[in-house]
């Protein structure tokens, strides 16, 4: 293997970076000239912008994500751009996208959508993708985050499909089909000490549900019922612990509880709620 690459992988290695290879190969990705995918075994340092990698390799070296180094993240079926202003989409946030293609079989239907919190946008741009006539409002109350959901709409050429609005739950005063939301759910204590990369590269606000991370979904419970039509679904993700609380919080909305889906490690973690 080149000097080059054995020496990057060894101070990937010794910061204790995981997947230190993977790693390295997007980063060269991520610094090359030309559109050919470079593979470790015949690289050749013609490829890439030396200066460019090696900006990303210190990064990376500081513990930066990844994601916010290239500047993208895939989630669902897409690469969507995201930066330091906007969480970077998880991928227990795509059983929400599961879980509306499973409630609402007719991918054809004229839905009214809503997307609070959209942050990156990837949920109201997924949901674009799979209900292709629906018309969708996402909101969030980040100027920044407002700027880099429409970046990823433009750049899919979905504007004519979603529309965006830097505004909170309280001021929406139209009805839909299907509500879906991942706010902001981290109790104070889990904020404090949550993960160095956490901390210090993902936005606060997508992250601070108040004192005891339930503050959204109190929100939600006195409101949603307003704004969900007749047939209307809502489905909210939660945090690994909140199960029992947000069933609490949620029996003062007159709404229907309709099931709960768990992750990969067999936790709670998105709570479906119908009108009728
Ligand atoms: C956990 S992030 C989710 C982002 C995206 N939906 C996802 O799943 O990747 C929560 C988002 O809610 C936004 N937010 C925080 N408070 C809000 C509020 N009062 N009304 C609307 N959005 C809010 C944040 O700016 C952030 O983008």
């Amino acid at each position: 293997m080149n000097d080059f690459i054995i020496s990057s992988l060894k101070k990937l290695k010794e910061k204790k970076i995981p997947n230190p290879e993977i790693d390295l190969r997007i980063l060269l990705n991520y610094s090359k000239y030309s559109k050919h995918e470079i593979i470790l075994s015949n690289f050749d340092l013609d490829q890439i912008n030396v200066n460019l990698f090696h900006k990303a390799l210190n990064r990376r070296l500081a513990n930066e994500p990844i994601s916010k180094i290239i500047n993208k993240k895939f989630f669902w079926k897409d690469d969507f751009y995201v930066n330091e202003f906007v969480l970077d989409p998880r991928p227990e946030t795509e059983f929400i996208v599961e879980e509306s293609i499973k409630l609402i079989q007719d991918n054809q239907s004229n839905l009214k959508i809503l997307d609070i919190g959209t942050g990156s946008g990837a949920l109201a741009i997924s949901l674009a993708r799979e209900f292709v006539n629906a018309d969708i409002l996402a909101i969030d109350i980040s100027d920044e985050a407002i700027l880099v959901a429409n970046k990823n709409i433009i750049n899919k050429k979905l504007y004519n499909q979603i529309k965006l609005k830097k505004i909170s739950i309280d001021l929406i005063d139209e009805k839909f089909d299907l509500i879906v939301s991942n706010p902001p759910y981290l109790t104070k204590k889990e904020l404090e000490n949550t993960s160095y990369e956490i901390k210090n590269y993902e936005p606060l606000i997508a992250l601070d549900g108040g004192e005891d991370g339930l503050d959204f979904y109190r929100e939600f419970a006195n409101k949603i019922n307003t704004i969900m039509k007749v047939n209307a679904y809502l489905i909210l993700e939660i945090g690994a612990k909140q199960f029992i609380d947000c069933k609490e919080i949620f029996s003062v909305s007159q709404l229907n509880f309709h099931k709960k889906t768990q992750d990969l490690q067999k936790k709670d973690r998105i709570m479906v709620y119908s009108k009728l």
